[in-house]
């Protein structure tokens, strides 16, 4: 066991575990932010998704003592002083969920996808995507989100 300091969502925290222990599994259980899910825990599904140092990646295959320093941002740490992000509104603006298990991966992905291309295409949101399942098939709105939050809604292709 070994002490380890993460930054997750701005602030520091302080975590003993041993350095194997999955980030997912200290984001959900010690730190009790379950917004990040438990998917297949095997870096297939994204519903584990978080940014690390703004690079979307699977919590699931990430240990901790690999996150430690780094700077975390889970579905919990988007929204400030109450206002959602552009990309949390678009997907309750297009409905782009069912069950919702899939969707802060979705989101962290998408936030991670437009930081990195603000305009993309729809073949350039479907390959920034393809890390992230959703087993409700809401791909459509998900990629109509993702549209929106770039300001290019009903563009079609996107350019
Ligand atoms: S739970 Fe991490 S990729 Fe599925
Ligand atoms: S909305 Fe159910 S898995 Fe995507």
């Amino acid at each position: 066991m070994s002490e380890f300091t993460l930054i997750v969502n701005g602030e520091r925290r302080r975590v003993v575990t041993g350095g194997d222990e999955p980030l997912l599994s200290v984001l959900r259980e010690h730190l009790k932010l379950t917004g990040t899910k438990y998917g297949c825990g095997e870096g297939q599904c994204g519903a584990c998704t978080v940014l690390v140092d703004g690079q979307a990646m699977h919590s699931c295959q990430v240990p901790v003592s690999v996150a430690a320093g780094a700077r975390i941002t889970t579905i919990e740490g988007l929204e400030q002083d109450g206002k959602l992000t552009p990309v949390q509104q678009a997907f309750l603006d297009e409905g782009a969920m069912q069950c919702g298990y899939c969707t802060s991966g979705m989101i962290l992905a998408a936030t991670a996808l437009l930081q990195q291309t603000p305009h993309p295409n729809d073949q350039q949101i479907v390959e920034g995507m393809n890390h992230n399942i959703c087993r409700c098939g809401a791909y459509p709105r998900i990629v109509k989100a993702v549209r929106r939050a770039a300001g290019m809604n009903g563009r079609g292709s996107g350019r």
